[in-house]
């Protein structure tokens, strides 16, 4: 048995200049693990407790040291020395000595730093791959492979130049092919993008996932680049690729209406809808993410009975990976698909049971980075042995971003190569 000899953790720096957690769990076997964790700006207001130090005289208040000192304190001080049965032992017992429902004691943040650190250890102590390691935390009997990606190729929104309401512009190679090829689809579009924004004069700096945050003027100028781009990678639209939006809709909610450039008046939930049929008979989504706010549900179920059958509608900001929240949203048949950020649960054993639970309605996996990434893989190794429908890890360019792309390209090659 597994026992924690060291366990200690540090301040590094997201994508973003601002700090986060590293934490590293050494097990007396001289196995280890180290994990960092993400942080995101588009937040839903559900998500649990993410602690920052709010002290002014530091990364504008947004260091972590006090997260830092949990773990090096009360949690080592409990953990270090102990015999580990299981991750879910280990979680547990975090979570107790948090103590509170939103983790506002730790921070979700300290809590999701150490269980994915502590998972990578023993993965290694068990010699298996994390993902398959994850597999088996998930009791994921099916043959594994790789998610499909999607790709966000323009930023708008929170993540954006300013000018784009909705947030993620996203292409989605055909998810019945190998992962190589996706990889390559979605290069080669990014790269014919950015000489179409070029030719149109609007800027190509990127935004916060690794998409271009153009000057576009509306949400359809986008779209028409995404099906330029695709037409000039000679790919097909509808077999080749798909086209998908994260909508983040909480970002352009006034007063209850939604308010978007496209359109000279504000939109009440029934005409919002309206207005993403007509959307989506135009460019055949397929993926359809917070098209509404999170808290208008009877807005999603009312969306989910319209394009249910013909879109896949992702809950994110709605859901914030949280039970209760899965639960309403399976009883008023509010979604088809759940995007999972781990660090909106907390721990590695919490997002595996709303996983189990999404599952058992029969919706789509999406596991999630988050718009403030470090260059940790773990969320590519997660998604593959929980058996996620889709990854979502932005743009295939920025380090951050593509070092989870280039791990599904390791962990192909190790499945093609020795698929048990
Ligand atoms: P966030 O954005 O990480 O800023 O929340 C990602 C998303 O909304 O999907
Ligand atoms: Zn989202």
């Amino acid at each position: 048995m597994a026992k924690l000899d060291r366990l200690y953790a540090h301040e590094i720096l997201d994508s973003r200049a601002t700090p986060t957690i590293e934490v590293v769990a050494i097990l007396d076997s001289g196995d280890y693990g180290v994990s960092s964790v993400p942080s995101g700006s588009s937040t839903g207001s559900h998500e649990a407790h993410e602690l920052r130090d709010n002290d002014p005289n530091r990364y504008l208040g947004r260091g972590v040291l006090n997260a830092v000192a949990h773990v090096n304190g009360d949690i080592a001080g409990v953990l270090v020395g102990k015999n580990i049965d299981s991750i879910a032992q280990v979680d547990q017992q975090l979570l107790t000595l948090d103590g509170t429902i939103d983790k506002s004691h730790f921070g979700a943040n300290t809590l999701l730093g150490v269980s994915m650190a502590v998972t990578k250890a023993l993965a290694a102590a068990a010699k298996v791959p994390l993902y398959r390691y994850v597999a088996h935390l998930a009791t994921n009997t099916q043959p594994l492979f790789i998610p499909a990606p999607l790709f966000n190729m323009i930023n708008g929104g929170k993540h954006g130049a300013g000018n784009l309401d909705f947030q993620e512009f996203i292409v989605i190679p055909n998810p019945h092919q190998p992962f190589t090829i996706s990889l390559e689809t979605g290069a080669v579009i990014y790269q014919n993008i950015k000489k179409i924004l070029s030719r149109r004069g609007a800027i190509h700096s990127v935004g916060d996932e690794g998409g271009f945050a153009p000057n576009l003027f509306t949400n359809l100028d986008a779209l028409e680049v995404l099906q330029e781009g695709i037409a000039e990678s000679n790919r097909k639209p509808g077999i080749d690729v798909e086209l998908g939006l994260d909508i983040a809709a909480n970002s352009f909610l006034k007063d209850g209406r939604y308010v978007i450039k496209d359109r000279s008046s504000p939109m009440d939930t029934a005409e919002f809808i309206d207005y993403l049929r007509d959307l989506n008979n135009q460019y055949h989504l397929r993926l359809l993410e917070d098209a509404l706010s999170e808290d208008d549900w009877r807005g999603w179920a009312a969306l989910t009975a319209e394009l249910g059958s013909v879109t896949t509608i992702a809950g994110d900001d709605l859901l914030v990976t949280n039970p209760e929240k899965v639960k309403k949203a399976i009883a008023e048949k509010a979604c088809t698909a759940a995007v999972i950020k781990l660090n909106e649960a907390g721990t590695v054993t919490e997002n595996i049971a709303v996983i189990n639970q999404v599952r058992s309605a029969g919706w789509k996996i999406i596991i999630s980075h988050r718009s403030g990434e470090t260059n940790d893989t773990f969320i590519a190794d997660f998604a593959v042995g929980v058996g996620a429908d889709y990854a979502k890890f932005g743009a295939p360019a920025r380090g951050e971003r593509v070092a989870k792309y280039n791990r599904f390209l390791s962990i192909e090659t190790e499945l093609t190569q020795s698929p048990k």
